[in-house]
């Protein structure tokens, strides 16, 4: 219609869509998954419960849950045929390049496009990525390690068995610790949903245009690896690494973020909707201060995190702009704990975002929402005639 639109850069104040699956309220620090508290959640729920929660849209009974587990391990096989487009990558190719290429290949050798009004047809093709993924998230760290790809063992739980896909050895025992299993799930179900953060709103853009749920998660990936979005876990642990290098002067750090002409932010601080506390970063404080005790950890970046959280948060800079630790600032300490090399931190934070992107893909589809096709307001050329190349 060409009528005025308001300029809403970054959609700040603009809501997208309607949706029944996540809750936050910025300014009390709420998160809830279907209208259960994150740290209820946390607390006594596991990560494939709480998959099958935001996806379905209410706990599962026993037998939902076993049944449900059972049809994921029934296609959790991946094309032997992928492996030879992970061969194709250099051991140096970052993780989630990986992962946005291996996941989008997964239409090639699922090549039927979900009916999204058969309930049943959606239900095989979420079975089918979360039963996948796990696996193409453990080759990517396997082959940058020069690993021989490992498909776990299908009688252990889901977390469990991607941990053992992670770091089983050949011909080694491979024990599990229930440390690591019970951190890895509670970090996974601190990251499987935030409503229409940027990469959930790609995989409903891209999902808009009626593109295939692999093709929508692929992207969703690749929005994700943005530094100033899930990349920010890997660039927290850089800057604290930075910080520890350079004598654990956070001050100078603290400095630069506040220096306008100086692009330096300070990674894992701020967000766009969480203006007091990111509740899920008050968890894993926590939890990263237990993992590291009960695995004997003494990690001194840790310290330094908390040394500079605490200076941050007692700084007019930071207080006036309501910029608060978020969930990166801390995750990166317990990954790096649990033996997660860094480049694979943000392919963990996908590992979690999955359930979320799936359940958002499948709102969107069931609510029939239009393909998402923004406005502008234009500032360019007025109307001018055509320049022959003689007169340039
Ligand atoms: C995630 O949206 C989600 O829900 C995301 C997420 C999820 O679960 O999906 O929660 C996961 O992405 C968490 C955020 C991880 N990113 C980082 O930690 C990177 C560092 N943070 C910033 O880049 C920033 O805080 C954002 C990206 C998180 C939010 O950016 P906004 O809302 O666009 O805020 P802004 O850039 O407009 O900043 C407002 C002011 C500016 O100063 P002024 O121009 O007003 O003087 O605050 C300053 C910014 O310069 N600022 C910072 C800062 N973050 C904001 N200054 C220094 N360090 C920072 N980290």
């Amino acid at each position: 219609t060409g009528g005025i639109t308001t300029l809403d850069p970054g959609f700040k104040n603009t809501s997208s869509c309607e949706s029944a699956i996540t809750f936050l309220d910025g300014e009390k620090g709420i998160l809830r998954y279907r209208g259960y508290s994150i740290e209820e959640l946390a607390e006594k729920s596991d990560f494939l419960e709480v998959a099958y929660l935001l996806i379905f849209g209410e706990l599962p009974t026993t037998s939902q849950k076993l049944q449900f587990h059972k049809d994921i391990k029934k296609t959790a096989l991946v094309d032997e045929d992928v492996k030879k487009i992970l061969d194709g990558f250099p051991r140096s190719a970052h993780p989630m390049g990986v992962l946005s290429a291996l996941t989008s290949a997964l239409t090639a050798f699922n090549p039927t496009s979900v009916n999204v009004s058969s309930e049943q047809d959606m239900y095989r093709a979420v079975c089918k990525i979360l039963g996948k993924f796990p696996v193409l998230v453990a080759w990517a760290y396997r082959k940058e390690e020069g690993l021989p790809l490992a498909y776990g063992d299908n009688s252990l739980g889901y977390v469990e068995n991607f941990i053992k896909m992670m770091f089983e050895l050949p011909n080694e025992e491979y024990k599990m610790n229930p440390i690591v299993v019970n951190a890895l799930d509670k970090l996974l179900i601190l990251h499987a949903d935030h409503e229409q953060n940027c990469s959930t709103s790609t995989v409903r853009v891209v999902g808009s245009s009626h593109a295939g749920l692999f093709a929508s998660i692929s992207a969703g990936i690749s929005a994700l690896w943005g530094p100033l979005h899930g990349g920010a876990n890997q660039a927290v642990i850089e800057m604290l690494e930075a910080i520890k290098a350079d004598g654990g002067d956070y001050q100078k750090y603290i400095a630069k973020a506040k220096d306008k002409d100086d692009p330096f932010r300070l990674m894992g601080f701020g967000h766009r909707v969480y203006k007091n506390f990111d509740p899920r970063a008050n968890i894993i404080k926590v939890a990263a201060e237990e993992v590291l005790n009960d695995l004997g950890v003494d990690d001194p970046v840790l310290d330094i995190a908390r040394g500079l959280a605490q200076e941050a948060l007692s700084d007019d800079y930071f207080k006036s702009r309501n910029l608060y630790p978020n969930v990166d600032f801390y995750s990166g300490i317990i990954y790096r704990a649990l033996g997660i090399p860094v480049p694979m931190f943000t392919a963990m934070f996908a590992l979690g975002r999955l359930p979320g992107w799936i359940a958002q893909w499948k709102e969107m589809r069931l609510r029939k929402e239009p393909i998402s096709r923004p406005r502008q307001l234009y500032t360019g050329a007025p109307l001018r005639a055509f320049v022959e190349e003689s007169k340039r």
